[in-house]
């Protein structure tokens, strides 16, 4: 494993201590988890394994790795209570063990490839999280959470940015972002019916921009995007004003609510999970990659691509009084350090092939 990686991991681990007792000799299913955030995931139980627990937690690990890669760093982890089964969760899926926690977090995450891949995404979010919450109900899990994102919000009234999870959203469902914001929504609709009607003890968390070691170089998100230009040593693309604004999450951060919302114990809940740090808009955000990057780089502003789905939001910025005062979650990372440390992770990769 990297030595970032593991730095992060073992920070997670630090954070969660208290509530990761509870996966001590249980099964975790993680559907997505050879994609960026669920190789986090699978990556800190297995440190839990030899770090913590004297029982070890098992994680089974479906992906059809329509985005995920299989040669990922962190699968080399050689822990043989984690498995790996190739398999499209919009179908069905039987597994003769028992299974305690149910993580679903396949989908497209990034705007080129849910563009590419509309309907895959709506069946990963819809039939996906169908498929998964049968078995929840069938295994009687203890925990089962639903990633959603963000997204769900569409672009905010200015009156609710920092967006708390009251806020009902301004999405289009006709618009060309809609294969993601709306299946997201419905999965979450799907979600919340069987806590209510079966009493799937379910948990959802809506992610504002996760980022870090991990990401697929050619990922598209705006972060890998710019530290692999600035590597290249060419000029940072920022599209049109670069007025848009977001605040970002390091992947340690993020994992640490992950874990902290599956492990809650009120069930039927949701949960933004985010940093509300910084707001920065993308100009400044290609400055501080120029400033983080050893080399020095451009920032050229170009009109969006044509593969780029139209309608994209003005702000991001989430409330987190609720994890923060429930969960007690605290972000620990800032941007700065943060993105140096994942330009650093990137460079290795390159440094490999
Ligand atoms: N990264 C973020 O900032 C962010 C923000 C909001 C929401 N999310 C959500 O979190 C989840 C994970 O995001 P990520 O950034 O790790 O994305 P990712 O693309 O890196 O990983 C998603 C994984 O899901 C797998 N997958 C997709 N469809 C599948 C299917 N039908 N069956 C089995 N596996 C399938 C992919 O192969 C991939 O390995 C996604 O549901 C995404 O929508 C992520």
């Amino acid at each position: 494993m990297h030595p970032i990686i593991r730095q992060d991991i073992r920070q997670i681990i630090k954070d969660i201590k208290k509530e990761a007792r509870l996966m001590e000799g249980k099964t975790l299913l993680i559907s997505g988890g050879a994609g960026f955030l669920g190789s986090y995931i699978v990556a800190t139980i297995s440190l839990l394994n030899t770090s913590l627990f004297k029982s070890p937690c098992r994680v089974i690990v479906v992906d059809n790795y329509i985005t995920g890669k299989r040669k990922r760093d962190l699968e080399s982890l050689d822990d043989k209570n984690i498995e790996f089964i190739t398999h499209d969760i919009t179908k069905p899926i039987i597994i003769d063990k028992t299974i305690d926690y149910i993580i679903h977090a396949a989908g497209l995450a990034s705007p080129v490839y849910y563009r590419k891949f509309p309907l895959e995404t709506i069946e990963a979010a819809i039939f996906g999280a169908k498929n998964l919450l049968e078995l929840a109900r069938k295994k009687k899990v203890k925990s089962f959470l639903f990633f959603s994102s963000s997204e769900i919000y569409g672009d905010p009234d200015p009156n609710f940015i920092p967006t708390p999870e009251t806020y009902r959203g301004n999405v289009s469902p006709i618009g060309s972002r809609a294969c993601y914001d709306e299946s997201k929504r419905l999965g979450e609709t799907i979600s919340i019916t069987y806590f209510d009607k079966y009493k799937v003890p379910v948990k959802i968390v809506r992610p504002f921009n996760v980022y870090g070691p991990g990401m697929r170089p050619d990922d598209y998100r705006v972060i890998p995007t710019f530290l692999m230009r600035a590597l290249e040593r060419k000029p940072l693309p920022v599209h049109d004003e670069g007025n848009q604004t977001r605040t970002f999450c390091y992947i340690s951060d993020a994992t640490t609510a992950f874990l902290k919302v599956l492990l809650s114990h009120k069930s039927g809940e949701v949960y933004n999970v985010g940093s509300d740090d910084d707001e920065i808009n993308m100009m400044s955000l290609a400055q501080i990659v120029a400033d983080v990057s050893p080399k020095k780089v451009e920032i050229k502003r170009i009109p969006y691509p044509e593969n780029y789905p139209k309608d994209e939001p003005r702000r991001r910025r989430p409330d987190l009084s609720k994890i923060k005062n429930i969960l007690n979650y605290r972000t620990r990372v800032s941007l700065r350090t943060g993105l140096a440390r994942t330009l650093r992770w990137f460079a290795s990769q390159l440094e490999k092939q």
